[in-house]
C-alpha cells in the first residue's frame, strides 16, 4: 500500500513537471519574442545616443554610411552586423556598448522610418525631367 501511494506521488510529480516545464518553456519563448521585436520608441533615442544618424542620417538613408532603409536585415542579422561588421568605416558595438535588446530597439525604430518615392513618383522630377525634354 505504502509503495503504491509512493508510485502515484511519483506519477503525480512527473505529471505535474511534464505539464508545467514545457509551459515555463512556452513562457520564455514568448518573453524573447517580445525582446526580439523591440522597441521602436526606445530605439530611436538611441539611434541618436549612439550616434547611428551621424553616419546614416536621421532619415536612415543620407550620410557617409550605407542605406538603412528599407530595412532588410532580420533582427539577427542585423545585430550580427552592428557587433562587428567588418570594415573599419562603421565602429562595431559590442554587447557591453548595445545589449541585444537594445539593439532590437534600433532595429525596430529602423523599421519604422518611410522610405524614400521613386523618382516617377515625385512630381516635381517629373516636370523637371519634362521640361528639359527628357
Ligand atoms: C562612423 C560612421 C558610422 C556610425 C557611427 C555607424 N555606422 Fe553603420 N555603417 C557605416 C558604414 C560606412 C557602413 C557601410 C560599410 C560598408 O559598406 O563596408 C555601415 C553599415 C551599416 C549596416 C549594414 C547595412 C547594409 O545594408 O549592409 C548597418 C545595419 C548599420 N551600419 C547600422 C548601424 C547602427 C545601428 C549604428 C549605430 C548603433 C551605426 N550603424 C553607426 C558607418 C557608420
Amino acid at each position: 500500500m505504502l509503495s503504491r501511494s509512493l508510485a502515484a506521488k511519483e506519477i503525480m510529480k512527473k505529471l505535474v513537471f511534464g505539464i508545467l516545464a514545457p509551459a515555463s518553456a512556452l513562457g520564455l519563448l514568448a518573453v524573447s519574442a517580445l525582446a526580439q521585436q523591440g522597441d521602436a520608441g526606445r530605439g530611436k533615442k538611441m539611434f541618436v545616443d549612439y550616434s547611428c544618424y551621424a553616419c546614416h542620417g536621421f532619415s536612415g538613408q543620407n550620410g557617409p554610411g550605407r542605406r538603412l532603409v528599407p530595412m532588410k536585415m532580420a533582427n539577427v542579422a542585423f545585430t550580427a552586423y552592428v557587433r562587428s561588421p567588418g570594415t573599419n568605416q562603421m565602429p562595431s558595438y559590442s554587447a557591453k556598448v548595445l545589449t541585444d535588446a537594445q539593439l532590437a530597439d534600433i532595429w525596430a525604430y529602423i523599421k519604422t522610418l518611410p522610405d524614400s518615392p521613386e523618382a516617377k513618383d515625385i512630381p516635381l522630377v517629373q516636370q523637371l525631367k519634362a521640361e528639359a525634354g527628357k
